[in-house]
């Protein structure tokens, strides 16, 4: 008697704990119902559907992993406790409903996407319960209705500067899919390093690839194609779209090392930066390199960068074979030049049927408006947004502030870079973009969506990545997909609070914005310049001779001096 009393209180004081209903990004209505859903080892799960199958088994190996609970899987035929349905209303991609009642669990939707996200929102209520002693979790009954407020909800990560490799990428990938983040952009050329292997250029790779930000003589790193086809396949069963990056005609100073018959010539402090617009084979060997990349991202997506090429393209106007080619076109300066070259590369993407994707540099060009995305990212020059909203483009916003994921998050941190002393909080990730964008922008049809960008000069672990992601990756999925009416910061301050146990139980090193001392920063690196400018810059290639440094987790001032390298000065 006694026992059954106390296993009722157990299971009582569990259920308490359900009706907070934490979920991150908040949905559009959450209403809780009488009773509770007790999920255990003898928890059916199944869909009649077929196309939902490999749902079915895709949270039967989560909710394992994340509680050791072992749903059973029913067949196509037979009733299941937790039932996956495909229904033929219309909705928006994303959108779900999951109804959770004491008999079963519904998760539906018009399409498998948001099949998947309701299963994502099942997982996190799942996993924000301790199981009893006999192994149920103890879920409050509810009912949940959601959609997305935009399409693109992105993070971009540099692996040009310091490579991670596609262990970690994939844990990024099912931290991105936790959020119902659905767009992975990967910047995998730049200055330090060439990080995808295209078989008519090997040495692209086995050259470009070789060095990084830390450590110029590095050996190769780089990702086979077979590698990147896993990393798509597995993006795409988490509804991740994985898009590429290679960037041009600027920041092409690894390919340049590989194959310097088509560098655009050097300056002093860019060295090879651009590719040379005056050769005229320099347009098939990157339309070559176009080729090859798009057959290996179904996506039809390629981001070509277009950014900061302003301070390579000096080099250009002291060659006399790129001056005679400006003559010969009638170009009045090296800009018009520029646009030349990026229209023409854009050319052979939209000649593939895929997108071209730009930075905001982009937004003054003659780009297709119908076939092209624009990134804004400067958010000193709100105007480049303005330009390409009244050009018809449609915009990705992804700000500098608070969106640049590599500045500081806090005051008392070291290791990054910041705006004239502003940083990128969780809160202003969370916050972003209903204060800054106004609102006439804002309510353009035009804006797709938000992106997180990740570069890597300053990081180099992954403890370090995993810093300045986590927890700012939880306020770009809310800013990402929860309507702006439903936002409450405090609401999202307790959920992440409560989400930390899961990063804890991952090994996430995370930053503790309520606790600092929780996780003391790694620091990779102090940027010299603390104060950025406010005008742009651009990321340099290290100083060779740069040795390896030494990791150590700090936290106090003295240390940081005493133990960490600094940045190349920026310009
Ligand atoms: C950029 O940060 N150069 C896009």
């Amino acid at each position: 008697m006694k026992f059954k009393l106390l296993a009722a209180f157990l299971l009582f004081s569990v259920c308490v704990k359900a009706q907070n209903l934490n979920i991150i990004p908040q949905p559009q209505s959450v209403t809780k119902a009488a009773g509770q859903f007790y999920l255990n080892n003898r928890t059916t799960i199944g869909t009649k559907d077929t196309a939902l199958l490999a749902l079915v088994t895709y949270a039967q190996k989560e909710i394992y992993k994340a509680k050791s609970v072992a749903l059973v899987q029913s067949g196509t035929g037979s009733e299941s406790l937790i039932d996956l349905v495909l229904t033929n209303t219309s909705t928006i991609p994303g959108a779900y409903t999951l109804n959770i009642t004491p008999e079963r669990v519904t998760v539906s939707a018009s399409n498998k996407e948001g099949v998947f996200y309701g299963l994502m929102s099942l997982l996190q209520l799942v996993k924000d319960q301790q199981a009893d002693n006999d192994n149920n979790i103890c879920l409050q009954a509810c009912k949940i209705a959601d959609a997305p407020r935009y399409q693109w909800r992105g993070l971009m990560l540099d692996e040009s500067r310091h490579f991670f490799g596609k262990e970690k990428v994939k844990q990024l990938l099912d931290w991105m899919a936790y959020y119902k983040l659905n767009k992975f952009h990967w910047h995998l050329t730049d200055v330090q390093g060439w990080r995808i292997e295209i078989k008519k250029y090997p040495r692209l790779a086995t050259i470009g690839g070789m060095g990084n930000y830390s450590d110029t003589s590095a050996e190769a790193e780089y990702y086979t194609q077979n590698e990147i086809r896993e990393i798509v396949a597995y993006a795409a069963q988490r509804f991740i779209i994985v898009i590429p990056e290679i960037d041009m005609p600027g920041h092409a100073t690894a390919a340049n090392k590989a194959y310097p018959e088509f560098t655009g010539g050097s300056v002093a402090g860019y060295p090879n930066f651009t590719f040379n617009p005056a050769n005229e084979n320099t347009y098939q060997y990157l339309a070559d390199i176009i080729k090859e990349t798009n057959s290996l991202f179904p996506a039809h997506m390629i981001h070509l960068g277009g950014d900061e090429v302003s301070f390579g393209i000096k080099a250009w106007s002291l060659d006399t074979a790129i001056a005679r080619m400006m003559q010969k076109k009638n170009f009045d300066g090296v800009n018009q030049l520029e646009q030349y070259f990026f229209k023409r590369m854009a050319d052979t993407v939209t000649s593939l049927n895929s997108k071209i994707l730009a930075w905001d540099e982009a937004t003054g060009g003659n780009l297709p408006t119908d076939k092209t995305i624009i990134f804004w990212w400067r958010q000193n020059l709100p105007g480049q947004l303005h330009l390409a909203l009244q050009k018809n483009y449609q915009v990705v916003l992804c700000p500098r502030l608070p969106l640049y994921f590599d500045f500081l998050q806090d005051t008392g941190l070291v290791g990054g870079r910041n705006w004239n002393g502003v940083f990128n909080r969780v809160t202003d990730v969370y916050n972003f973009p209903d204060r800054q964008v106004p609102a006439d922008e804002l309510n353009s049809k035009l804006i797709v969506g938000v992106q997180a960008n990740i570069w890597t000069e300053t990081i180099e672990s992954e403890k370090r990545l995993d810093f300045m992601l986590f927890p700012r990756i939880a306020g770009l999925a809310e800013a990402a997909w929860t309507a702006p009416e439903l936002k409450n910061e405090i609401a999202f301050t307790d959920k992440l609070k409560a989400d930390f146990k899961n990063y804890d139980a991952a090994g996430i090193y995370y930053y503790n914005p309520f606790d600092p001392s929780f996780h003391p920063e790694v620091v990779d690196f102090v940027p010299r310049i603390k104060l950025v400018k406010a005008r742009s810059y651009v990321r340099h290639a290290s100083k060779r001779g740069h040795g390896k440094i030494n990791r150590k987790h700090t936290s106090s001032k003295k240390d940081h001096k005493s133990s960490k390298r600094s940045h190349k000065k920026r310009k």
